[in-house]
């Protein structure tokens, strides 16, 4: 008999993402390479011999949290270290892509600088610092496709997710540091999407989520070796058996083609929402940002959106106080707000960002900028509220996917993708349940189960 040598404990590896959802996706991604590694997820940063920081560079304010959370991580590595453990520290995700070595100059902490297109590289990177001495930075676009390297999914193991089926995107609207961070416009084979969705759906997924920074421009290889559009792909997906609901995002108006407006008509899986930014109403502004699209383009596709699915909920981004923005610009992005009808926004700022051609145009007060945000996200709440409220007494079918804060309560999504509380028993998770809206909040509806 051979006594077994004594087993090294697990590592461990914190993970915080910040950002859109191609950051949560990367996140899992990164989290199943590191899994395969023998690494274990903790939610205690003090536990953590890797911590993983995957960030996003969209905004300054966005930017800046990568820094101000470096700063107490070195507080928890110093105390580690006092106790004899090492801790790793990486940055991954658009800062690490924009800003490279600079990260490990401004904050000497970071062992591990990775950009996007290079997370298959993650565990060899990681291991070559354990090695080695000097911190490592990866920020090349390489040759090789990383999603053709990454492990199989072994997770999430929840009713939804995320699936990454473009990257990247070759717009230049001048306020965006995008086509900089995650590189030109690449788009993954249909094949290779398909065998991710059926994975995702045997584990248990019942609404996938395609994603793209530009989504709609998907051309993907098909089976055929022809490049096929974001339509064809939906319905190619949509005909996976168990898989209940997809959605897609984000889209640009310009590439809205009428095939895939007619999948809202036609695809019942394909559910009647969808985000799409116009960014600001005047064509003056949009001509500025390099957008490729005019106020009357986006009038019109909302229009022919509507006609194919008429129960539609919109949602868009807008952003207030670019460059040059007159008070007569500002009122014409309010009056889109009013002639368009959001079921949910999101509005920022402009934010200049190193690199980017609006960075180096004439900047606008700050106080100029907050009171037009305040002006639109008032505008923006009451469109969401009454939205929101006209769905009381409504039967919605809600797929439930995490358990409530209240004992004994579910929350789900909509079609609408309104979050819905109700109390419901735990086995429903990743069940789909007819649902009546009895109240609604700024956020949220609630309602009561209907029995089938
Ligand atoms: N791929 C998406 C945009 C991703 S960024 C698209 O093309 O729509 C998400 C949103 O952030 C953008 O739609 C825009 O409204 C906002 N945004 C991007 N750069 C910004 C900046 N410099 N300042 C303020 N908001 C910005
Ligand atoms: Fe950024 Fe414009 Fe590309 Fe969207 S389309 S990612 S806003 S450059
Ligand atoms: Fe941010 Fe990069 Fe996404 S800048 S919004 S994490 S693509």
């Amino acid at each position: 008999m051979t006594t077994a040598a004594p087993r090294a404990e697990p590592k461990t590896v914190f993970i915080k993402t910040f950002g859109c959802q191609m950051n949560v996706y990367d996140s899992e991604r990164m989290h199943e390479a590191l899994s395969a590694q023998g690494y274990v997820e903790t939610s205690e940063l003090s536990d953590a011999d890797l911590v993983l920081l995957n960030t996003c560079h969209i905004r300054e304010k966005a930017a800046e949290k990568l820094y101000s959370d470096l700063g107490r991580i070195r507080d928890v590595k110093a105390e580690r270290e006092v106790a004899g453990k090492e801790t790793m520290v990486a940055v991954a995700g658009c800062v690490a892509q924009a800003e490279g070595v600079e990260i490990v100059r401004r904050a000497p902490v970071v062992d591990l600088v990775i950009g996007p297109q290079s997370y298959h590289r993650l565990p060899e990177l990681v291991t070559r610092r354990t090695a080695g001495t000097a911190p490592v930075v990866e920020t090349s676009f390489p040759e090789d496709d990383k999603f053709a390297h990454l492990p199989a999914r072994t997770g999430p193991r929840a009713a939804t997710a995320f699936l990454t089926v473009q990257e990247g995107c070759d717009k230049f609207c001048t306020f965006c540091v995008v086509p900089y961070t995650r590189g030109a416009e690449f788009s993954r084979p249909v094949a290779s999407l398909e065998a991710e969705a059926r994975r995702l759906v045997s584990l248990g997924v019942r609404e996938i989520t395609l994603l793209g920074q530009n989504v709609n421009a998907y051309h993907g290889e098909g089976p055929d070796g022809e490049a096929w559009t974001l339509a064809r792909l939906i319905d190619r997906i949509a005909d996976i058996e168990g898989l209940e609901r997809m959605r897609y995002t984000t889209s640009h108006p310009r590439d809205m083609s009428d095939d895939l407006i007619a999948v809202h008509r036609d695809q019942p899986k394909l559910m009647p929402y969808l985000h799409l930014p116009f960014q600001a109403g005047s064509d003056r502004i949009l001509a500025a940002m390099n957008r490729k699209h005019t106020r009357r383009d986006y009038f019109r596709l909302a229009d022919s959106i509507r006609r194919a699915r008429p129960d539609i909920a919109l949602s868009t981004d807008i952003i207030v106080g670019f460059p040059g923005e007159t008070e007569a610009d500002f009122e014409a992005t309010l009056d889109v707000v009013r002639q368009v009808g959001f079921a949910q926004a999101y509005s920022f700022k402009y934010s200049p960002r190193p690199g980017t051609p609006a960075a180096n145009m004439e900047q606008l007060p700050e106080m100029v900028k907050a009171d037009r945000l305040n002006r639109l996200q008032g505008l923006l709440n009451q469109q969401q509220s009454s939205f929101n409220s006209g769905c009381i007494g409504k039967i919605f079918p809600v797929l439930f996917e995490r358990i409530g804060r209240r004992a004994g309560q579910l929350i789900g999504r909509s079609p609408y993708l309104q979050a819905v509380h109700a109390d419901a028993a735990p086995e429903l998770l990743g069940h789909i349940m007819p649902v009546e809206i009895a109240a609604a909040g700024p956020n949220s509806l609630s309602g009561v189960i209907k029995a089938a």
